[in-house]
C-alpha cells in the first residue's frame, strides 16, 4: 500500500534564501507524523508546499500514491496552516457554513455541528469569531480542517494556545482520526512533550533539510536510560559518583543522573558504602525534548 504522503528532493527558495532544501519526508498511512524543527528550519514552508498552497523549486510531492495537484486527492485535505481565514464580525457557526459551502459539502448544518462537537465548541457555535480565546480560535481552525472528512490533515502548531484540557482533546481527536489506518496528520508543533503523547512518527528538520525520521518506538528505543537520584550531601555525592561513572550530570530538577548501564540497587548500595544517605532515588529515560536537544547539539 502507497504512504499517505513521499516527497522526494523537494526545494523551496525565497530570493537567494533557501528554505527547504531536497528535503525527503514519509509519511505512512495511519501515522500521526510529529513534524519538529527549530524556528525558521522550513515546516510551515514545506506544509505550505504539501497543501499546494505555495509553489515548489523542485522535487516530487505524491499524496497517497498521486501527484499532489491531482485535483482528487487535493480535495480529501484538510489544512490549518497559520490561523484559519474567519470573518471576525460573524459567529463561528456562520464562518463553518462558508467553509463548509467552500468546500461544497453536503448537509453541511450536520457535518459542521458533528465537527464542532468533535473539538468541543458545540456550546461557542453563536459566539462571534472575534470574541473567541486563543484557544477557541485554534479549536474552530482544527474544526474547519475536519470538515468534509479528510484523509489527510495538515496542522501548523494547533496545540498553540490550548489549555491542558484542549490538549487532551485535541489527542482524543486525533487518536479517533486515524484509528480506521487510512487516514494520516501532519502535525508540527514546539510542544515536544505533547506531541511525544500522541506522535506515531516523527521527522526532525534542520536549515531545510530533514535530518532525522523515525517512529515512535525506533525514538523509544534510542533515548537513553538513566539513574536519577538526590542525597543530602550532593556535592560529596557528584565526587564520590564521578570515581566510578563516568557519565554523569545534573539535571534542571537537580538531581543527580546516572547515564552508565546501572541499577537504583548498585548506585544505593555503593553509596551506602561511602557513607552517602540517598533521600531519593528512580530510573527513567529521556524524551523527546532531550532527544531533540542532544540532536541539535550534535549538529552544531
Ligand atoms: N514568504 C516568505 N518570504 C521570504 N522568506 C520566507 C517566507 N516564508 C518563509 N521564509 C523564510 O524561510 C525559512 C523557513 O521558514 P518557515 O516559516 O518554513 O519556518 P518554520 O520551521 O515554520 O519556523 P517556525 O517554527 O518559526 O514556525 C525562514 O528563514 C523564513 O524566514
Ligand atoms: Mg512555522
Amino acid at each position: 500500500m502507497s504512504n499517505a504522503v513521499e516527497i522526494s528532493n523537494l526545494c523551496k527558495n525565497f530570493g537567494s534564501k533557501q528554505a527547504v532544501c531536497n528535503l525527503n519526508m514519509t509519511v505512512p498511512m495511519g501515522a500521526i507524523y510529529g513534524f519538529i524543527g527549530e524556528n525558521g528550519s522550513g515546516k510551515s514552508t514545506t506544509e505550505k508546499m504539501i497543501c499546494g498552497l505555495i509553489p515548489n523549486d523542485g522535487g516530487t510531492i505524491k499524496l497517497y500514491g498521486r501527484d499532489y495537484t491531482d485535483i482528487d486527492v487535493r480535495a480529501k485535505m484538510g489544512v490549518l496552516i497559520e490561523s484559519p481565514g474567519c470573518f471576525p464580525s460573524l459567529t463561528v457557526f456562520d464562518n463553518m457554513m462558508i467553509q463548509a459551502a467552500n468546500l461544497d459539502i453536503a448537509n453541511a448544518e450536520q457535518e459542521v455541528i458533528k465537527v464542532l462537537k468533535k473539538v468541543r465548541m458545540e456550546g461557542a457555535a453563536g459566539n462571534k469569531y472575534k470574541n473567541c480565546s486563543l484557544g477557541m480560535k485554534q479549536r474552530v481552525g482544527i474544526a474547519m480542517a475536519l470538515l468534509g472528512d479528510p484523509m489527510l490533515l495538515v496542522l501548523d502548531e494547533p496545540l498553540n494556545g490550548l489549555d491542558a484540557d484542549g490538549m487532551r482533546i485535541m489527542r482524543e481527536v486525533f487518536l479517533d482520526i486515524i484509528s480506521d489506518g487510512k487516514r494520516s496528520i501532519i502535525v508540527s508543533s514546539h510542544l515536544l512533550g505533547e506531541l511525544q503523547k500522541v506522535a506515531t512518527h516523527y521527522g526532525i528538520i534542520r536549515h531545510g533539510k530533514m535530518i532525522c525520521q523515525m517512529t515512535a518506538s525506533q525514538l523509544d528505543a534510542s533515548c537513553r536510560t538513566y539513574v536519577a537520584l538526590k542525597a543530602k550531601d550532593m556535592n560529596k555525592t557528584k565526587m564520590i559518583l564521578g570515581c566510578k561513572y563516568s557519565r554523569m550530570e545534573l539535571d534542571e530538577a537537580e538531581y543527580i543522573r546516572i547515564y552508565d548501564q546501572t541499577t537504583t540497587e548498585q548506585v544505593v548500595s555503593y553509596l551506602y558504602e561511602q557513607g552517602i544517605c540517598v533521600t531519593e532515588v528512580f530510573t527513567d529515560k529521556i524524551g523527546l525534548e532531550e532527544y531533540y536537544i542532544d540532536l541539535m547539539k550534535e549538529g552544531k
